[in-house]
């Protein structure tokens, strides 16, 4: 009888904590003086507290040059600008015009930023590689767009199972730093691919099949929280959010660094490569590519994706095929595809982080982008099925301007499946038992504005027949692949009904006034997609 009540006691104490995570009472003007700020020293921001203006990012950003200076914060009168907003990968993005930059330098400095967006409701939007494809996701038109680009450490722990790495850092750089250790982490293929978005949205690496994905190998995230905290989330501390930062993307704090769980990867090596083939092939290669998901636990240092694509008016299938040590060709999982006659073959020996330099020359910067994305329950006559029906819309989409589209598979296999429940699991809403699935996403570039509708269009045409198709066999599967979905969907929502609910709870316990749903509205968000409600969306 006492142990219960004392029991009730610690329960009680531990929710009344939970829910004054952030006082009703929170001065932000006061958490801005206890970092240093004076804000009676800063023209117009006193007066502001909390009130919306048409000055507010104007004050906002003239009070983060008179805190941190010019070498800190970038205006539209500055050539380093356009050189800023030309390094986003997609034109989408490379065209949205913020106030200012902001490039803060300390975690103190990201809390800074925070508490000021909160007292001049001057919005933002942050990145770190700057690869989410559309509009408004990492930049802002209008408002501060925060680079964590001097936020660039990259550090080893002394054992070396852990390597701690800041929001601005890219897979590349990590990689060769790791290289030196013979150690590297759970991360992106394509070397410029930032850190921050890729981990946040899920993450799939060369090595998830014997480790599962980059979300599911954070130790601990450190995160700078709405009320301007620094906090470290784990399995261990604040485990409600370390669950949500697993896949729940930009809607709970600024992770200012990532400490990931290392691996062991010997001199770097490992194997892969593409192998090209010809329509003539096509049945084969969907019968290799569904063996090797179906295989996955028989060979967990295997991966593949296949690309769809036509080239000169030619079809062809490039199966990207590796192994995380040398002389992959020897495993019999890819038995299948090297019985198959292929036009051309770069599988070979190579260091993992070139590896990654050769996939990142196959994306080019500069161009008008989008990323559609759905999951189905493992199939091979549904393989088969999809790539006739991207054959069959691309023709729509033929007068384009430098038009080219892709339709990607990808395996989410029962050993990433089941490391997804490490550590207390991630929110994705996806179980082994259900898996395997396939990762179908078509990503396409072009040149000219005048064009998106015309390649919405033909994208959402392509996935809504292959999510019929799925339907009427029985194969569909709700999740939503945050970091390949396009603006018209909603990633949260396809988590299913629970975990939303559940995401939404922990964020109102950390960000009770909806900071980094309302301050930050770019990209995915917990309760609608970033553009809602569009045809081109495949509900
Ligand atoms: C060429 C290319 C290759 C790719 N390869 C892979 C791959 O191998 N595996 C895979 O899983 N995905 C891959 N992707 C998809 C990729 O994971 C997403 O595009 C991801 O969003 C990119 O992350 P980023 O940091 O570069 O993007 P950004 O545009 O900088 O960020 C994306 C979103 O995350 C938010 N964000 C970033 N950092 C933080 C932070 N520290 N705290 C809070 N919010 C943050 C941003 O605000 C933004 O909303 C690839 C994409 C491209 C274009
Ligand atoms: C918030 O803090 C500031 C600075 O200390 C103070 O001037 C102001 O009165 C406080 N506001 C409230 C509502 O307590
Ligand atoms: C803050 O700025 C005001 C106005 O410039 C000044 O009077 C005051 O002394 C400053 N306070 C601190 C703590 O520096
Ligand atoms: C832009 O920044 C430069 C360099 O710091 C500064 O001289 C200039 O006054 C700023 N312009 C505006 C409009 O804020
Ligand atoms: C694997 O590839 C190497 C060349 O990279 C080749 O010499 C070897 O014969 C191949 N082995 C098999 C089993 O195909």
């Amino acid at each position: 009888m006492q142990l219960r009540s004392c029991f009730l006691f610690v329960a009680l104490a531990l929710r009344v904590t939970a829910q004054n995570f952030e006082p009703d009472d929170f001065n932000v003007t006061q958490a801005l003086v206890d970092r240093g700020v004076n804000v009676t020293a800063i023209p117009g921001l006193s007066s502001l507290a909390g009130q919306s203006s048409n000055q507010a990012c104007s004050i906002a950003c003239n009070a983060l040059q008179i805190v941190y200076g010019s070498n800190y914060v970038i205006n539209q009168s500055q050539a380093a600008y356009d050189t800023f907003t030309s390094g986003y990968w997609s034109l989408n993005q490379a065209n949205v015009n913020p106030y200012c930059i902001f490039k803060p330098s300390t975690a103190s400095a990201v809390s800074v930023l925070v508490l000021l967006s909160r007292l001049t409701q001057c919005p933002f939007a942050v990145k770190s590689g700057g690869h989410a494809a559309f509009a408004g996701a990492s930049n802002i038109e209008g408002g501060i767009t925060v680079s964590f680009e001097l936020l660039n450490g990259i550090t080893l722990s002394a054992n070396q199972k852990t390597a701690s790495v800041q929001a601005g850092q890219r897979w590349g750089p990590v990689y060769r730093e790791l290289a030196k250790s013979d150690v590297t982490v759970i991360g992106g293929r394509v070397s410029e691919v930032g850190v921050g978005g890729l981990t946040l949205g899920g993450g799939i690496s060369f090595f998830s099949n014997r480790y599962g994905w980059a979300c599911d190998n954070v130790d601990s995230y450190d995160v700078v929280t709405a009320s301007g905290a620094l906090i470290t989330a784990s399995a261990k501390d604040y485990p409600d959010l370390y669950w949500a930062l697993r896949g729940g993307g930009n809607n709970f704090g600024l992770v200012v660094n990532f400490n990931y769980a290392t691996i062991s990867l010997e001199g770097n090596n490992m194997w892969g490569g593409t192998r090209t083939f010809l329509e003539s092939s096509f049945p084969q290669v969907v019968n290799a590519f569904s063996k090797v998901v179906a295989d996955a636990e028989q060979d967990k240092r295997a991966g593949q994706w296949v690309a769809w694509l036509s080239y000169g008016g030619t079809k062809l299938a490039a199966a990207e095929l590796w192994y995380d040590r040398p002389d992959g060709n020897k495993s019999n999982i890819f038995n299948n595809y090297y019985t198959i006659p292929a036009v051309s073959d770069t599988t070979q020996n190579r260091k993992f982080y070139g590896y990654t330099d050769d996939v990142q020359s196959n994306n080019p910067y500069g161009l008008r982008e989008i990323y559609h994305a759905l999951t189905v329950k493992a199939d091979s006559d549904l393989a088969s099925l999809a790539k006739d029906i991207f054959f069959e819309e691309i023709p729509s989409v033929a007068n384009v301007a430098g038009v080219n589209p892709v339709l990607l598979y990808q395996g989410i296999t029962v050993p990433q499946l089941q490391k997804m429940k490490q550590n207390g699991g991630n929110p994705l809403g996806l179980s082994a038992s259900d898996g395997p699935f396939y990762l179908i996403h078509v990503a396409c570039w072009w040149q000219n504005e005048a064009d998106d509708a015309k390649v919405y269009q033909m994208v959402s045409r392509v996935l809504k027949r292959i999510k019929t198709e799925a339907e009427s066999r029985g194969k569909q599967n709700d999740y939503i692949y945050m970091n390949y979905a396009s603006m018209f969907q909603h990633p949260i929502e396809s988590y299913g009904a629970t975990n939303q609910a559940q995401l939404k709870s922990i964020a109102n316990k950390y960000d009770p006034k909806k900071v980094f749903q309302t301050l930050q509205p770019g990209h995915f968000k917990l309760d609608r997609a970033p553009v809602p409600n569009s045809e081109f969306s495949l509900e």
